[in-house]
């Protein structure tokens, strides 16, 4: 609307302006940096379609959450590569498997780092699904019960909070009640609430070894035309006990976000994803588009649509960023 005395603005928009209207703050203590630890000792290995993020052995990890901490990146997610992989995934709650050692480790070397698991079982299984598989096809009951185990197993070996992300139905209750009945009333959930069936994943798929060996992931991930399906799944979570509710990926997904931040008075988590990241990467090693102003402008509309944290492969880049 125009008004009859209108006058064009002229502001002078210097940084101490910009500043001073800026509606929008990225902190490094709100991002959770994705870690992937594998078996073996003294390694670290580039993961080829993520530059700059590496597969490392668990007595890595202290320097890693050294390094992690001095950025003020307080928050780790971690990701296992199992020595073995079977159709049962039973690497995922084995009391020594390499996520319960990992765990350990940061405890005893880092102790004021959140250490955040993800728990589902893809990384552990031959097949590649999230889940048991009976006829070829995930069966969701089967599967809560192992799920609750490796959030279990989780919380037995030091996790401040369980992630899970294989999308079966009820999953979040099963893992509540489990914690809950053996005292571990204190570890809060994050659910992947809202995670659609994305090709954005391929590079995760490779970095953990994890790409189903036949049909895909979309009997029980979100069809990316949904949008009020994303309100039903976090519903579910909520009323199920979730304490952060988590939408995946990002970029394509900032409705998705908005809508959520919206309906639900809990914190929002957004994972900006590893195909999300390598698209950035891949531009900017090219000379197509500044890397360090496409991430930073990234993140910061992830957060301006409505999300309190954000999974990124970036929290280390950004926070030397935000600290300059
Ligand atoms: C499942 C899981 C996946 C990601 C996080 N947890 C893979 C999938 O759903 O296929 C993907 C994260 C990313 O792409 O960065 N354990």
């Amino acid at each position: 609307m125009i008004f009859p005395e209108y006058r064009p603005r002229r502001l002078r928009r210097n940084e101490s302006f910009r500043a001073l209207i800026r509606e929008t703050h990225l902190s490094a203590a709100q991002l959770i940096y994705p870690l992937f630890v594998m078996p073996g000792k003294g390694k670290k290995e580039q993961i080829s379609s993520m530059p700059g993020v590496f597969r490392i052995t668990v007595d890595q990890l202290g320097k890693e959450a050294r390094e992690c901490l001095d950025l003020g990146v307080n928050s780790v997610i971690l990701f296992g590569l199992p020595a073995k992989k079977d159709p049962m995934g039973s690497g995922a709650h084995a009391k020594d498997g390499i996520i319960q050692q990992a765990i350990k480790e940061l405890k005893n070397k880092a102790p004021e780092l959140l250490v955040f698991t993800d728990v589902c079982l893809c990384e552990y299984t031959s097949h590649g699904h999230c889940g048991i598989l009976i006829n070829e096809q995930v069966d969701n009951d089967s599967t809560l019960e192992v799920l609750a185990s490796t959030a279990l197993s989780h919380a037995r070996a030091g996790a401040d909070m369980v992630a899970p992300s294989d999308m079966m139905d009820g999953r979040v209750g099963e893992i509540r009640a489990i914690l809950d009945d053996n005292n571990f009333q204190h570890v809060p959930i994050m659910s992947y609430a809202v995670k659609y069936a994305s090709a954005f994943y391929g590079p995760f798929r490779d970095a953990a070894d994890c790409a189903p060996q036949h049909g895909d992931r979309r009997g029980y991930q979100m069809d990316p035309a949904n949008a009020v399906e994303a309100l039903r799944e976090a519903t579910l979570d909520v009323e199920e006990g979730a304490d952060i509710l988590m939408v995946k990926p990002a970029v394509a997904y900032l409705d998705i976000i908005h809508r959520l931040r919206a309906e639900f008075d809990l914190p929002i988590a957004a994972y900006h994803v590893s195909g999300e990241y390598a698209m950035i990467k891949a531009a900017g090693a090219n000379g197509w588009i500044d890397e360090e102003r496409v991430m930073q402008e990234t993140l910061l509309s992830i957060k301006r649509a409505g999300a309190d944290i954000i999974l990124t492969y970036f929290a280390k880049d950004m926070a030397r960023l935000l600290r300059k």
